[in-house]
């Protein structure tokens, strides 16, 4: 499998940390020691700005660097935590936008910020065993939906956005998935939740007061989660690739916290300079964040052909995922 082309989409409208000390008990300088983040996008509803509206703008940027026709696609699969709608799934909304006329499969994946590199995987699979050749793969997520905008514990630390990779089988020799590995620690699963607004528990006017509807997290949980599980993960896929953490030319990990990034790339030694960061510019986009910052680099000329990437994730379930490319 080789990554043919990739786009990515944020929202032009910028809140930084100044707009939330204005409004709540927290400072510039408390988010950015904690989390690494300035500012994060915000899609604005008004504009009709919605998650299949930001993956038709990635989807586009994708398709002209692949030199692809909506219509050679063949399969979506679109990693979405809050959806346009329950149904029908964000995929098919996308394929309507895309003026795709093809009829082909439309699939939504719900693992949270694992999202994308669960497609990656499962895009593998298809790829190599010559089912499908042009995998439209989306990241994309509308988190402002899901924050509770009083709660300064979990508000800061989202964005929106959306990246978008259009996978196929390798014509440039080298180009592969060397490894990958996912992981869900379900026994973690309360400490990262949204929940209302499904069958459980329909919104009712004692959920709105309760703010239920509306994501809860204990930080400190997810962030030792996380930094075990990506590091254990890495491990994983390294020893798989039999890569050392030298022959690694670029590190992409999940843009949560800069401190839970630098904690992993301290445990593989990785210098800075091997990282893709873009944290303090989008702040967490869930399973958008890898797909931005690899089209981000891409575009930037930092990634060559013939590289190879370590990327991971993590996020509510827990899931977790790691994966080794070759560019
Ligand atoms: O994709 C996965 C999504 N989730 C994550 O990646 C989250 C992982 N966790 C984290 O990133 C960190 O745990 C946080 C950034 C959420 C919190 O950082 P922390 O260093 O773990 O802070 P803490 O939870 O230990 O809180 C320290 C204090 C608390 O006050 P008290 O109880 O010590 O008086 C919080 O109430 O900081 C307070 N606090 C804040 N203060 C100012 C929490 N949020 C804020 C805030 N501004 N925004």
């Amino acid at each position: 499998m080789e990554i043919k082309g990739t786009g990515h989409f944020v929202p032009e409208k910028i809140l930084d940390n100044h707009y939330f000390a204005s409004i709540l008990d927290t400072s510039d300088e408390w988010i950015t020691e904690r989390t690494g983040i300035k500012e994060r996008r915000v899609c604005d509803p008004d504009k009709g700005e919605f998650p299949s509206y930001m993956a038709e703008m990635a989807a586009k940027r994708a398709l002209a660097a692949a030199n692809l026709e909506a219509n050679d696609i063949d399969l979506i699969l679109f990693s979405i935590t809050i959806p346009d709608m329950f149904f029908p799934n964000t995929s098919s909304v996308l394929q309507a936008r895309l003026g795709m006329t093809n009829q082909c499969p439309c699939l939504d994946i719900s693992a949270a910020c694992s999202g994308y590199l669960y497609g990656l995987t499962i895009a593998n699979s298809l790829i190599e065993t010559g089912t499908y050749q042009n995998i439209l793969l989306i990241g994309c997520e509308m988190t402002s939906r899901f924050n509770n905008w009083e709660d300064r514990n979990t508000c800061i630390l989202f964005g929106d956005g959306c990246g978008a990779t259009i996978l196929g089988p390798s014509t440039n020799g080298p180009s592969k998935m060397l490894a990958s590995q996912l992981s869900s620690d379900s026994s973690k699963r309360e400490a990262l939740i949204l929940y209302a607004g499904a069958a459980q528990k329909p919104i009712t006017e004692e959920v709105l007061k309760n703010k239920e509807q509306y994501v809860t997290m204990d930080g400190q949980q997810v962030f030792k989660a996380a930094v075990k599980t990506l590091a254990a993960n890495c491990e994983n896929v390294l020893k798989t690739a039999e890569l050392n953490h030298e022959q690694i030319d670029w590190f992409i990990p999940h843009q949560a916290n800069l401190r839970i990034i630098e904690a992993v790339a301290h445990r593989f030694k990785f210098p800075a300079e091997k990282c893709i960061i873009n944290v303090q510019k989008y702040a967490n986009t869930s399973s958008a964040s890898i797909p931005i910052a690899l089209d981000e680099a891409i575009r930037a000329g930092k990634i060559q052909r013939g590289q190879n990437l370590l990327m991971a994730a993590f996020g509510a379930g827990l899931t977790a995922g790691a994966a080794i490319l070759k560019y």
